[in-house]
Formats: structure tokens, C-alpha cells, sequence
């Protein structure tokens, strides 16, 4: 995590309200490839250990409900909504990539000029986890087909552009 993340310009989160009381669990993840291990919330979701403990930005607060993609991240090498899940709830030791950690692999760059040749960025809410998502189909090696695409997709909602420009940018990437 030593190069300028692009998501570090973003303002600070918020507080999240305790919602258990404030029970707290022992909870050991590998995130961006260090050892994390924290006191949390039992019930606190990954997405808010991300962004708020661990300030990595490129992980959003969005719709928390799992519909709209902007939490996503990799666990075990897995595309996970991080608001559907409780940080303690992940086996110990679960190796977690951010956005923040695959911004110098060159998949992710790949995707992300095509974003920007197809004029995919406005707000940039959704893209953080769908690049890693691309990121990981081309790194499993999976076909990358128009099948694929619209199924990575489906759990993305981009309030600025549409589904268009960014079907295009993940088709046309070099
Ligand atoms: S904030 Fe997690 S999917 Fe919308
Ligand atoms: S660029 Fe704003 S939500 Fe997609």
C-alpha cells in the first residue's frame, strides 16, 4: 500500500453506530497482504472495518444492502458485497483485496483506462469493485464473454452513466 491510492481523496466516514452494544470479538483477516487484528463489533460489517479501521477508501458506503456493488472486494480470492457480511464472521486469517491493493496490478489498470476512453467516471461510486471483479475474472482466467460481463453487472448500480458505457469500457479493455 505504498503508492497514492486515487481513492484517498475521499472525505472521512462516519461514526458507525453500535449495534450490539458494543460486544466485541478478536478478529484476524490478511488485508492487502497484512496481518490485521482487531477488537470489533460483533455484528460490525466488513465494508465499515474497511473503510472507517483501515481507511481504504476505494470501499464505499453505498446502498448496505448488497444491491449496488460499491463494497465490493475479494475475499480468498471471492467477490463479496463487504456490507452483507460481519467482519468476525469470516474465517480466521481470510485474505481480503481492496481495490487499494490492485491498483499496480496491470489488469486493473487495463480496466480502468477503459473506463475513463468510454467515459465511465463521474462520481466513481461504482467503479472501485467493479474493477476488482474484472480483476478477478481475468486473473481466474474465466471467460471474459458478454455473458460474463452482464452477469458482473447485474450487481453493479451506476446512478451516473448507466450500465452502457461500462459494458463497453469491460468489452473493448486492451
Ligand atoms: S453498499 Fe454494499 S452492495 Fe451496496
Ligand atoms: S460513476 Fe457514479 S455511480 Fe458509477
Amino acid at each position: 500500500m505504498s503508492a497514492k491510492s486515487p481513492f484517498e481523496n475521499r472525505p472521512p466516514e462516519a461514526p458507525h453506530e453500535a449495534s450490539d452494544g458494543g460486544f466485541v470479538v478478536p478478529c484476524t483477516l490478511h488485508v492487502n497482504g497484512e496481518a490485521v487484528c482487531v477488537e470489533v463489533e460483533r455484528s460490525l460489517p466488513l465494508d465499515a472495518l474497511l473503510r472507517r479501521t483501515l481507511a481504504l477508501k476505494s470501499v464505499l458506503h453505498g446502498c448496505e444492502r448488497g444491491t449496488c456493488g460499491s463494497c465490493r472486494v475479494l475475499v480468498d480470492g471471492e467477490v463479496l458485497s463487504a456490507c452483507t457480511r460481519s467482519a468476525s464472521s469470516l474465517p480466521p486469517g481470510a485474505r481480503v483485496e481492496t481495490a487499494e491493493s490492485l491498483q499496480d496490478n496491470e489488469r486493473m489498470r487495463t480496466v480502468l483506462r477503459a473506463f475513463v476512453r468510454e467515459r465511465s467516471t463521474r462520481c466513481a461510486l461504482c467503479l472501485s469493485g467493479l474493477a476488482a471483479m474484472a480483476v478477478h475474472l481475468d486473473r481466474e482466467g474465466k471467460t471474459f464473454d458478454e455473458t460474463a460481463i452482464d452477469a458482473l453487472l447485474e450487481g453493479a448500480h451506476c446512478a451516473c452513466t448507466g450500465r452502457g458505457s461500462l459494458r463497453r469500457a469491460l468489452l473493448t479493455r486492451e
